[in-house]
């Protein structure tokens, strides 16, 4: 593993009150991501099933939320903390500080050798997000953002979302939930539906990889649903700071608190809201809410 080079973004003051907070998620997602690569070969090794057969963890999901956990305890940033692979049942984002993690996103195509996965660490203070960090392990490249002040790609490269109006030109990504063999409101209806409509639709794997590429403007828009927090802490700001929108299927802006989210170029978002909603009603499931 190489040693961990210091992210000092020129773009952002050094006396912003985020700076260490935001130089921690960068680097401990680098650092996170060179671990990850280590254990690739390897990956299939070592692994466990949680809530179903799709649903699995290696070894390197855990030794990355290690890495990370203890770098942001080494640097005194020891707010409360969301990891994946660690966190409790009850979750509460409204509390002064607290870090959400994902230490790997997209098990799946790790654990089979896909090279598409990412870290993802966020910082919510208050219900909000003010620092996201989503970093593309196998292409090295790092997504950041901080609340008001832009979305920006490694060491000063500004993020803009895309500037497809039309919805069946668009490139749009999603994702399926874990309980998709035993329960009905499980995006296919919304797949179906969608496919055939637009230029392209995706399903990489990695959902805060894909909220990432939204805010890019490699991505037009991206939903899915039954997302934990961690899935989303980092995006959702990316894509906001990026010019996106972001909210849940009834177009409520994202407050965590809904099951469905919706992230686009903000173009395109009334249309693909719509097409979900139709997809929805057309499968007999409830237009707004996703269930359970
Ligand atoms: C998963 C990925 C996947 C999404 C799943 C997530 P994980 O996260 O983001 O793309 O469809 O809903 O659970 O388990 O690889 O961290
Ligand atoms: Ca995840
Ligand atoms: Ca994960």
């Amino acid at each position: 593993m190489t040693s961990e080079q210091p992210f000092r973004p020129s773009v952002i003051s050094p006396e912003h009150p985020l700076h260490p907070a935001l130089t921690a998620a960068v680097e401990l997602a680098r650092s996170a991501g060179r671990l990850l690569l280590a254990h690739l070969e390897r990956s299939a090794r070592g692994l466990n099933y949680k809530r179903s057969a799709s649903d699995i963890v290696t070894e390197a999901d855990v030794l990355s939320e290690e890495l990370i956990l203890s770098g942001l305890k080494a640097r005194g940033l020891e707010y409360s903390v969301v990891a994946e692979e660690s966190a409790a049942e009850a979750i509460d984002l409204q509390q002064e500080a607290v870090w959400l993690v994902d230490p790997l996103d997209g098990t799946t195509n790790f654990a089979s050798g896909l090279p598409f996965f990412s870290v993802s660490i966020a910082l919510w203070l208050e219900g909000k997000p003010a620092v996201g960090v989503v970093h593309d392990v196998v292409r090295n490249q790092t997504y950041w953002a901080l609340a008001g002040c832009g979305a920006w790609l490694d060491d000063g490269r500004r993020l803009h979302v895309s500037q497809q109006a039309t919805l069946s030109r668009s490139v749009i990504g999603t994702g399926f939930p874990f309980d998709r063999l035993s329960n009905r409101d499980n995006n296919l209806a919304e797949f179906a539906y969608l496919a055939p409509r637009l230029r392209g639709i995706r399903r990489h794997g990695s959902a805060a990889l894909d909220q990432a590429l939204v805010a890019a403007g490699r991505l037009d828009a991206f939903w899915e649903a039954k997302l934990m927090p961690w899935d989303w802490g980092a995006g959702v700001l990316l894509v906001k700071e990026a010019g996106g929108r972001v909210t849940d299927y009834k177009g409520a802006e994202w407050s965590g608190r809904a099951r469905g989210l919706v992230v686009s170029n903000g173009l395109i978002h009334d249309e693909l809201l719509e097409a979900i909603h139709t997809a929805r009603r057309e499968a007999g499931l409830d237009e707004g809410h996703v269930a359970v």
